[in-house]
């Protein structure tokens, strides 16, 4: 799987340019979706309606419905036709305090309504620096794993160092084996669905270095930044599958 996380880009014309030069770029020989802003979920949806591209968001409430200005459910997200939602970004985890139960609770709202949950992982650089990688990809994973019970073969895992994130660092191929590594381990111990289960890598991916990421046993994909905001570099990735 190849998923493009957007963040807070785009506009009309450059979300019109970007899809159709997605689109005109198929087949691919991998799974591939958009999770782009709420406000432009309609317009993917009509823009990738009938194709195999498949589209979502990046972020949802863990409520279902109620007085929480300001904050979209899975069930609206399941109107406009979302295969995806992204939970618990670095960015969303740093900038929006979300803890490890929320994006937990998060990944259930999103299953419950059939759709399918991204939950990124990752530590931080100082993390990194003080050997505490391991241990924080484990309880952020444990968290999701809690909360999803029999279900959690159901979810995307995306690893994503929080220094490799739109910083052009990206980890080596072998930092991000050792955690993916790890991190089937963990579901593993969890489900019986693990081995068939999609972890992606995140941070800095691009044309130029997904393939050596990609090769790695555990690597099944890439959740992409900056990288697919412009077709030809998304869609080099997706060819890089
Ligand atoms: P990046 O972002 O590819 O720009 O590093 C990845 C992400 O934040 O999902």
């Amino acid at each position: 799987l190849v998923a493009g996380n957007w963040k807070m880009h785009g506009s009309h014309s450059a979300n019109a340019e970007l899809l159709s030069g997605i689109l005109a770029a198929r087949p691919f020989a991998c799974d591939v979706a958009v999770c782009v802003p709420f406000p432009y979920l309609s317009e993917a949806a009509v823009a990738l309606a009938g194709s195999d591209v498949r589209w979502g968001a990046q972020d949802c409430s863990a409520h279902d419905k109620g007085a929480y200005t300001g904050e979209v459910s899975a069930a609206m997200l399941a109107e406009f036709g979302c295969r995806y939602v992204i939970v618990g970004h670095s960015e969303r985890r740093a900038m929006h305090g979300e803890t490890d139960q929320l994006v937990a609770d998060k990944a259930k709202a999103v299953l419950a309504r059939g759709l399918t949950p991204i939950v990124c992982v990752g530590e931080t650089l100082g993390q990194r620096e003080q050997g505490t990688a391991q241990a924080t990809v484990k309880r952020q994973l444990s968290a999701v794993i809690h909360a999803l019970g029999h279900c959690v073969g159901e979810m995307v895992v995306a690893y994503e160092p929080v220094w490799a994130i739109g910083t052009g660092v990206t980890a080596t191929p072998e930092q991000a084996q050792e955690m993916h590594a790890l991190i089937r381990a963990q579901l593993q111990a969890a489900t019986a669905h693990a081995d068939a289960m999609q972890i992606l890598y995140g941070g800095s991916m691009k044309p130029d270095n997904a393939a050596s990421l990609l090769a790695q046993q555990d690597i099944d994909g890439g959740l992409i930044g900056g990288a697919a905001l412009k077709a030809a570099d998304f869609v080099g990735i997706c060819r890089a599958t």
